[in-house]
């Protein structure tokens, strides 16, 4: 008997307005538990409006929004997370229920240390389940290990990434949302983050779905892609189908 990974996350006819401007536009994708996805597309595609559609944020942003009577935020569509409509819950309670986002330029204590900030992601949490994944986070992060006891805000950007993305690891997310974890990293560092996703998922079968500007880091790694452009789905299929592809070729890796 073959068995297909249980479908963890759906996408359905998505539509997301900033008062008239449609930031998605009709998507529809699917996460299977397990897997590795990658959300591709350029500045403005519509990324960080899906992730916050997936963390809930937008829900606490249309209500903010709606409070100062500024731009109405409207959201049609659905979202199911292990077959539950999510549609309309709450981002803290999506969190207990697994979903946890890493978001772009993820913003840290920077006056706390390294340590300090991974205890302070954790205090929801036992103090030995903090202890334990603090451990799994230098140890996937070794560069991170290192600085345990310097300032957040003396690390330089990939560290800050290193640590962003370990402070979701604390709360211990089911599906972790990356929003473009590799920006304004070095190629090097591009490495180290990408690898660190990669052994991530090995070690502990965790889901990802990860947003990315640039196809070429990400493509190797993913076990699907969805490419997005201007809130609207372009092409979707494995990281393999989509390195082959010429479009993508031609768009995504200048060749
Ligand atoms: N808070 C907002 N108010 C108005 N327009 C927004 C807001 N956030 C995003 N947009 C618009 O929605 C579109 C998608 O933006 P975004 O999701 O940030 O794209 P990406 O993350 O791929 O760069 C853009 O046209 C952007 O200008
Ligand atoms: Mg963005």
């Amino acid at each position: 008997m073959t068995t297909e990974p249980r479908r963890m996350l759906e996408v359905i006819d998505l539509m997301v307005f900033f008062e008239n401007a449609l930031a998605i536009n009709g998507l529809n994708m699917e996460v299977r538990e397990g897997e590795i996805v990658g959300v591709i597309g350029s500045n403005s595609a519509g990324k960080t409006t899906l992730m916050n559609a997936l963390s809930g944020l937008i829900i606490d942003m249309r209500i903010k929004e709606k409070r100062r009577g500024g731009e109405r935020i409207t959201v049609y569509g659905a979202i199911r997370f292990n077959g539950e409509d999510i549609t309309a819950t709450k981002p803290e309670e999506r969190v207990r229920k697994g979903i946890v986002l890493a978001r772009e330029r993820h913003p840290v204590f920077p006056e706390s240390s390294v340590l300090e900030n991974l205890k302070i992601a954790g205090y929801l949490k036992k103090k030995s389940e903090v202890k334990e994944t603090v451990a799994h986070v230098f140890e996937l992060f070794p560069p991170l290990a290192k600085l345990q006891t310097r300032k957040a805000g003396f690390l330089s950007g990939g560290e800050q990434q290193m640590l962003a993305i370990g402070m979701t690891l604390v709360v211990r997310p089911r599906l972790l949302l990356l929003d473009e974890p590799l920006l304004g990293l070095s190629p090097m560092m591009q490495r180290v983050v990408v690898e660190a996703v990669v052994r991530l998922r090995e070690q502990t079968g965790i889901t990802v779905v990860l947003s990315e500007q640039f196809a070429r880091p990400v493509l190797p790694v993913i076990d699907r892609g969805y490419v997005v452009e201007n809130g609207m789905l372009a092409l979707s299929g494995t990281g393999r189908e989509l390195m082959a592809n010429p479009e993508i070729k031609s768009a995504y890796f200048g060749i």
